[in-house]
């Protein structure tokens, strides 16, 4: 595991925006894992911003989004397909027949499901999938259970993540109870995994998960079992890691960048 310490959220989003990029370099026609919220938005605007004055090539990437809520149309503004849409893709010069969303609307929710396994798959797998965490640790919308889940599936939210959610919405009401997602599985295929977190209400997420046990109750905990993740997260997210980073900048299999 490499923790990456940013000072603040612009920090973060560069460092996670360089580490994007160096995929996108490195191998063109890559496959990338792309999440939704607050976290990821600053380091797409840089990708964005580097892609304008010419330093980055999209034409031939191809992407999967971790997760859709049920029954949003992909032109509704709250809507994961939308947020993709405005923050990314319609920036860059990605072809928007290559990106990919898990479809809210279909009517058969199961082979949608089987579906977007079957597509990944076909894609090759992801070669860099990028996470943010919840407050509860949950990562996609892989909420805590009592196992893992593991492909792409329907979940019902929780409460937590209604609540967090709920001000992205003009209505709290209208926060969908349900959303589709990549599993446990799916993510832990990938080759390599970049956890972002910024702020210290995810403090206690990232103290449990990169440091607690691994459980199905914090989901973001099976990534300490992942062979190449990378974490980029600003001071008040680790500020409950203190000692933890020190002894694990000791460690074997550890990098940190104190
Ligand atoms: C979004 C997603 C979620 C978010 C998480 C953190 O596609 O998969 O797991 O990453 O809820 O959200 P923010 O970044 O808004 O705090």
């Amino acid at each position: 595991m490499r923790i990456y310490i940013a000072r603040d959220y612009k920090d973060l989003s560069r460092k996670a925006a360089n580490i994007i990029s160096a995929q996108v370099i490195m191998k063109p026609d890559c496959v990338l894992g792309l999440a939704t919220g607050s976290s990821p938005i600053g380091a797409y605007k840089q990708l964005v911003e580097w892609y304008e004055k010419g330093d980055l090539d999209f034409s031939e990437v191809r992407t999967v989004n971790l997760d859709e809520y049920k029954g949003l149309t992909g032109d509704n503004k709250e809507s994961y397909r939308y947020f993709m849409n405005t923050n990314l893709f319609d920036h860059v010069n990605i072809d928007k027949a290559n990106t990919n969303v898990p479809n809210g609307m279909a009517k058969n929710t199961e082979a949608e499901c089987r579906r977007y396994n079957e597509l990944i798959r076909s894609l090759g797998g992801i070669d860099l999938q990028l996470l943010g965490i919840g407050r509860n640790g949950h990562i996609g919308f892989n909420e805590p259970e009592e196992a893992f889940e593991k492909e792409t599936h329907v979940v019902a939210l929780t409460q937590s993540t209604i609540e967090a959610n709920s001000r992205l919405f003009d209505d709290p009401d209208d926060v969908p109870r349900y959303a589709l997602t990549m599993g446990i599985k799916s993510i832990m295929q990938a080759r390599r995994v970049l956890l972002i977190a910024s702020g210290e209400d995810k403090a206690d997420a990232i103290h449990k998960s990169l440091f607690g046990p691994v459980t199905p109750h914090v989901p973001a905990s099976i990534l300490q079992m992942h062979n190449n993740l990378t974490v980029v997260a600003d001071k008040a997210a680790l500020s409950s890691c203190g000692k933890e980073l020190e002894d694990a900048a000791n460690k074997e299999g550890f990098y940190v960048d104190l």
